[in-house]
């Protein structure tokens, strides 16, 4: 491969510049040029291409965020547009592309790539980067163990306020229709409850949920902290304010005595996606951008590099071990499984948290 192009899309992951260091260096030591396109598809339809060198890259790995910048861009729908874009690639000579980027950049990526009559078709490769954790087919998609640290560090500050004044916080994190943050974050920093949109509860089960888990920490004894962490993903759909006057109403109706619980609520938000990535995020983002070059190097296309010890020896890459490269098809198949809820992957998380949930609430 003589030319191949990078481009980092979507909400932006702690890692991304990892892949783009890795992606960067491997193909340069392998004889390719590589261009590196600004601002995700957009920048692709407004030919913001430029090449990246080895001297672009020094230490971005420290960084969050993405030296390359990234957009949404819903134009990418259009099926116009992704022709617009195929000749860009063509015109510069791009015979390849690696697109770091989560569920929508990936779906971008299958309709970019998918072969037509008139041309022999776009070598693409995807690398798994978002915190929320929503790809299917990989373990960990870049950013997510970087978003988790965050979560369970500002939990802990929290908890200590939370710890001294015997009150309840109800702290969202971002993960759109995913509650995987959530989870993780939620065991990770003791929460008692842990609200995640998976688990299918309507507005009146959530909010008895709650109130379930802070009359349990009254209970506590005289000496206890009678704190309680409430982990909520975004992607349950009961405003938090509708839920923590809700809350507070039924605990006075229970306890009839309001000052012994105080509801608190910290919305997180996009402070989980910045800061330095983990030695974990640079890590997966460094090997999966060294398969996934490899494996356009290697004139293979519509796969997505999965951090994901494979089952069998024989689906190893031979790059590395611990990665597998997987349809395009497929992953994006298990990702509607996991949003639709019919994954075993998303039962199995459902079934481990009804199982534990007693016993967080202690
Ligand atoms: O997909 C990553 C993510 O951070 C989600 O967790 C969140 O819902 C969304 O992006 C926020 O998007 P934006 O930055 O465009 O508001």
């Amino acid at each position: 491969m003589k030319r191949f192009a990078i481009l980092t899309s979507g909400g932006d992951a702690p890692g991304m510049n990892a892949a783009i260091r890795a992606a960067t260096l491997v193909g340069v030591s392998g004889g390719a040029e590589v261009i590196g396109i600004q601002h995700g598809y957009q920048g692709l339809l407004d030919g913001e291409l430029t090449p990246l060198g080895p001297g672009d890259v020094v230490d971005i790995i420290r960084d969050g965020g993405t030296i390359l910048g990234s957009a949404r861009c819903p134009d990418f729908h259009d099926p116009k547009a992704r022709v617009e874009a195929r000749a860009r690639l063509a015109g510069a000579d791009v015979e390849g592309l690696l697109v770091v980027g989560g569920n929508g950049s990936l779906t971008g990526l299958e309709a970019l790539t998918a072969p037509s009559e008139n041309d022999s078709g776009l070598l693409g490769v995807g690398i798994p980067a978002s915190i929320d954790n929503d790809v299917g087919s990989t373990r960990l998609s870049i950013g997510v163990d970087t978003a988790v640290n965050t979560i369970v560090e500002a939990c802990d500050k929290i908890m200590d306020t939370a710890t001294a004044h015997d009150r309840t916080f109800i702290v969202e994190v971002m993960g759109r229709a995913c509650g995987y943050l959530a989870m993780a974050s939620g065991i990770a920093s003791a929460a008692n409850v842990v609200l995640f949109p998976e688990m299918g509860r309507t507005p009146d089960e959530v909010i008895e949920t709650v109130v379930r888990a802070v009359l349990g920490a009254q209970r506590r004894g005289r000496h206890r902290s009678k704190r309680v962490l409430v982990i909520k993903a975004e992607g349950v759909d009961v405003p938090l304010d509708h839920l923590r006057t809700q809350v507070e109403a039924r605990l006075k109706e229970e306890l009839g005595d309001v000052r012994a619980t105080d509801t608190r609520v910290t919305v997180l938000g996009h402070v989980v996606r910045g800061g330095r990535p983990s030695a974990l995020d640079r890590q997966i983002a460094s090997r999966l951008a060294n398969v996934g070059v490899k494996t356009l190097a290697a004139g293979r296309t519509r796969l997505v590099a999965c951090w994901k010890p494979p089952k069998r020896p024989e689906d190893a890459t031979p790059a590395d071990p611990q990665c597998s490269t997987i349809d395009l098809s497929v992953v994006l198949e298990e990702t509607r499984a996991m949003l639709g809820g019919s994954s075993g992957f998303v039962r199995w998380r459902r079934q481990a948290f009804q199982d534990i949930e007693n016993m967080l609430a202690i």
